[in-house]
């Protein structure tokens, strides 16, 4: 039948829960103590049909024919004020076998088969996601830390379900700031040791120095306009001098991002576009005819007819926007995407409507694929030293009140482990947590001691769950039975939890068609409270052998999902703390 098809239903007993519990399905409540309802609506049915078939019509007689088989009894509509769903009943048992045993078996098949249930019609699908992309001489702000954090995440996701995925940093390098860098080096008695130390901070150092001479000191500007256009024409000297700021930045971006579990496979610097292809981009879009020419000498692009957006100086440099383009057109050249994601902050909206716009004025047929996943702002985020944030800062000062607090705490003490990377593991948790909890759009106000609670709804919740689920699996001296028995595990705690457990893909979808990790973090967090209540009342070690094996079974499932979602949000999942 074709609904069972466009289902992918597979009615071989080890094969259909998985598939039953994609996106179109969700749990319902549970019936006559031996049943569970579960609802397809309508509008799913139809979506799913339609990309299988011409004709997405649903019959009623159709459905019920493909369910009635020995799994399900009872189909009916059902109209609810958004939808008419059909409801169907599963056997309770059969279920809890299901869902068990489908993680636990074989795990990685487990994934696979996720993912593949969840993007059936998955064609090549090779996503180039840029993210992070800080400015060297410019503190890594917040906004840098959400782009890094969030584009961490979808990336993740995106490879879980399958994609091809291209994890690309666009460093900042180049604009007149760079000149007046030069001067404030120079200010500052610049030497390579120096450079060497604290590369960040002493750039830093010296931008804010040259800009503040430049106030009063008119020349200040000149030479630092004289000194960007020496880059320009690649003067030697400075150009050799930059390289080294370029390289010893890269250096401790890449040991601030490890500290945070995150890599990337391309790193690139924007000024490499500064004059790469801009001849032929010109003149393509002067054969377009959009090309216009100011009297000041500016060249700008007529996005629309209100709308003009400059793209090169009067001196014939380039802008931001003119790199973009350049940086596009390479990226598409090497990777051929099919999608590619810019995780930027709110405020750079127009720069990226413009950008698209003039990509897709230039009649290139992948501009559309390409989109702005954009963020809120942090307020409040400062560490006790001072008002400008670096985050080598923000991560150290995390990790020493995280070893406070691991020696104040008494829940945490079970796994104590004093080791300085575990500390610095559970402190990027919680700061990682603490924002992916947050809707990605909405601007925040950030809250050390709301982020670091061990109890409340934080990446250290998370990361204590995962230790005690581990601790148990290694510690109870039971182990996992060969088959799961679902007579044993009728506590309300274990089928709460396996419900649970079996939302996991519906919840993975929608974090990926909304690309919100909160839907994801607040899935783990109710589902860290249901494992939390469990463990409480399911014992395992002073029980019946058979009893306690068949609750490992539940805790280890349960745990293979919780590491597996922490994973996904970019946490490496502790095993003791
Ligand atoms: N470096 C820029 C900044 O810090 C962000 C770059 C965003 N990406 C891009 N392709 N324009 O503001």
């Amino acid at each position: 039948s074709r609904i069972l098809e466009a289902l992918k239903w597979k009615t071989s007993p080890n094969n259909f829960m998985p598939t039953l519990l994609s996106n179109h399905i969700t749990i319902g409540k549970e019936k006559n103590g031996t049943n569970i309802e579960f609802h397809l609506s309508r509008t799913s049915l139809k979506k799913v049909l339609s990309t299988s078939f011409s004709d997405k019509e649903v019959n009623m007689s159709e459905v019920k024919n493909v369910v009635a088989d020995d799994i399900i009894c009872d189909v009916h509509e059902e109209v609810t004020k958004r939808d008419v769903s059909i409801v169907f009943q599963i056997n309770r048992n059969m279920f809890i076998k299901e869902v068990l045993q489908d993680i636990t078996c074989d795990t990685v098949m487990w994934r696979k088969t996720l993912a593949q249930n969840l993007l059936p019609q998955s064609k090549e699908n090779k996503v180039v996601i840029e993210y992070s992309s800080p400015n060297i001489a410019k503190p890594f702000h917040m906004g840098h830390l959400r782009s890094t954090i969030i584009g961490n995440f979808i990336a993740n996701l995106l490879e879980f379900l399958s994609h091809k995925v291209v994890r690309l940093n666009y460093l900042g390098d180049w604009g007149t700031q760079f000149g007046l860098l030069q001067v404030g080096l120079e200010m500052c008695g610049y030497s390579e040791t120096l450079i060497k130390q604290n590369p960040m901070q002493l750039l830093y150092k010296a931008y804010v120095e040259a800009n503040k001479k430049a106030e009063t000191d008119s020349s200040i500007s000149a030479k630092a306009r004289e000194a960007f256009h020496c880059l320009e024409e690649g003067n030697t000297e400075n150009m050799e001098k930059w390289k080294l700021f370029r390289y010893y930045t890269e250096q401790e971006l890449r040991h601030v991002y490890q500290r945070l579990g995150i890599c990337f496979d391309e790193y690139k610097w924007e000024s490499e576009y500064s004059a790469k292809d801009i001849g032929s981009i010109l003149h393509s879009l002067e054969a377009r005819g959009i090309l216009k020419t100011e009297s000041d000498g500016r060249q700008v692009v007529e996005i629309n007819q209100q709308w003009r957006v400059p793209i090169m100086k009067s001196d014939g440099s380039t802008l931001y926007l003119t790199r973009d383009i350049a940086a596009a057109l390479d990226r598409y050249d090497h990777h051929k995407f099919t999608e590619m994601l810019y995780v930027v902050d709110n405020a750079q909206t127009d720069h990226f409507t413009a950008l698209f716009g003039i990509l897709s004025n230039m009649q290139l047929p992948w501009a559309a694929s390409l989109k702005h996943v954009k963020f809120g702002r942090i307020r409040g985020m400062s560490t006790r030293k001072g008002s400008v944030v670096f985050l080598t800062d923000i991560l150290d000062e995390v990790r020493d009140i995280m070893a406070k607090k691991q020696q104040e705490s008494r829940t945490t003490k079970v796994f104590l482990d004093k080791n300085e990377k575990t500390t610095d593991i559970l402190g990027t948790s919680a700061v990682i947590i603490n924002d992916l909890k947050q809707r990605r759009q909405r601007d925040y106000e950030f809250d050390w001691n709301r982020a670091l609670q061990v109890q409340g709804d934080t990446g250290v919740k998370l990361q204590y769950t995962h230790c005690r689920l581990w601790n148990l699996e290694k510690n109870c001296g039971t182990s996992l039975p060969l088959e799961c028995d679902p007579s044993v595990l009728q506590e309300p705690e274990a089928i709460f939890l396996i419900k649970d457990i079996a939302r996991f893909n519906e919840v993975i979808m929608k974090s990926y068609e909304e690309l919100e990790a909160c839907v994801l973090v607040n899935y783990l967090f109710r589902f860290c409270n249901l494992i939390n209540r469990a463990f409480d009342i399911l014992q395992v070690k002073n029980e019946d052998v058979y009893v306690g094996s068949q609750r490992l079974l539940l805790f280890h499932a349960s745990r293979i999902v919780l590491n597996q979602g922490m994973k996904i949000l970019g946490l490496q999942p502790l095993h003791q703390m």
